[in-house]
């Protein structure tokens, strides 16, 4: 018999310190005028120098906890999606592990980048599926203010620290999984990644640019035909915030209403893998999501990896 696959909660965590735009107009010669009309950023939040990645990520999943006292019960695997981890190993999936002692059980981490939300969802619903797993904690953590630039104008206005967690299961809670796609192109690499030596990120914005407006608008309409469903059907589209006109983009190449697009770029910046759980958390919390609908949430990032999630709430 078919049993629904999909997410029970969504703890979200970001850092206290908030950097403005008229912030870093201090730090390097931009303006609030120019990062608000290139990309939506209004802030970012900005971890502790002292905070890392897996604190971010333990702090993800205590708000988890506090929305569901059991969301940790029977937690039989742990995906983390980071690309900002200071070490090899332990991962951060270990550290969450060691720190909510969940002994016994797979723990490791996954680097796709801002495909952190679609890669891990497909993961976990993939272990649910086949049996491996019965309900995965899944964490997307990121401190990426340790690999930007703060030199470089073009890439330090875009970035900021969060983390969110969530639980993969059969019954779910609060959404189900409809369908999903992933992808990705290493011929593309060049456009985005963080030079070995300096380990900061480097960036062509156009190139990123384009390439992102063309494949998100392509998950969204390969997810829709996959599952049988019309775009015109989807009642918000959720996607991966780097930039406010990257989405609005997409929404155009769709022909899907601007207003069922949802936009949280401005209180965040772009924060990798984080920023769906963390804007379907917002849309949940300031109703934008009801219940009954069909979300789409597609994703873009460096390696590139990209993917769609349909989710049904
Ligand atoms: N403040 C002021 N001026 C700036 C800044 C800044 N922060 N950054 C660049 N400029 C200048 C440039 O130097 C350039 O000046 P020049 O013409 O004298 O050389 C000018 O502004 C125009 O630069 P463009 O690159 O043409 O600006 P554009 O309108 O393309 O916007 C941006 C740049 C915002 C980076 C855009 O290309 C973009 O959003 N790209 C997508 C990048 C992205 O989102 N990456 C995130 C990671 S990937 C992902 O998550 C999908």
């Amino acid at each position: 018999m078919f049993v629904a696959i999909g997410i029970s909660n969504i703890g979200v965590y970001t850092p206290k310190k908030i950097l403005t735009n008229d912030d870093l107009s201090k730090v390097v010669d931009t303006n609030d005028e120019w990062i608000s009309t290139r990309t939506g950023i209004k802030q970012r939040h900005i971890a502790a120098e002292n905070e890392s990645t897996e604190d971010m990520a333990v702090s993800a999943v205590n708000n988890l906890l506090e929305k569901d006292s059991s969301a940790l019960d029977g937690v039989d695997f742990i995906i983390c999606s980071t690309v900002t981890h200071k070490i090899p190993f332990p991962s951060v999936a270990a550290l969450v592990q060691k720190h909510f002692g969940i002994a016994g059980i797979p723990a490791f981490d996954m680097g796709p980048a801002c495909g952190g939300f679609v890669y891990t969802l497909a993961a976990a619903d993939s272990f649910v599926k086949s049996g491996l797993a019965k309900k995965v904690l899944c964490i997307c953590a990121e401190k990426l203010s340790d690999i930007v630039n703060w030199q470089d104008r073009n890439t330090c206005v875009l970035f900021g620290d969060a983390a969110a967690a969530f639980i993969v299961e059969e019954n779910p809670k609060t959404c189900k999984l409809v369908h999903n796609v992933i992808g990705g192109d290493g011929a593309l690499a060049d456009l985005l990644y963080v030079d070995k030596d300096s380990r900061k990120i480097v960036m062509d914005g156009t190139g990123v640019f384009k390439q992102a407006v063309r494949i998100m608008e392509e998950q969204v309409n390969k997810v829709c035909s996959e599952a049988g469903v019309q775009v015109d059907d989807i009642d918000l589209l959720v996607p991966h915030q780097a930039n406010a006109r990257i989405i609005t983009a997409v929404a155009d190449r769709l022909n899907f209403p601007q207003e069922k697009s949802y936009i949280n770029v401005q209180k965040y910046g772009n924060t990798s893998g984080v920023t769906i759980p963390l804007a379907l958390a917002d849309a949940m919390a300031d109703g934008s999501i009801k219940d009954g609908y069909l979300v789409a949430c597609p994703a873009l990032g460096g390696g590139f990896t990209w993917g769609a999630a349909l989710l049904q709430f």
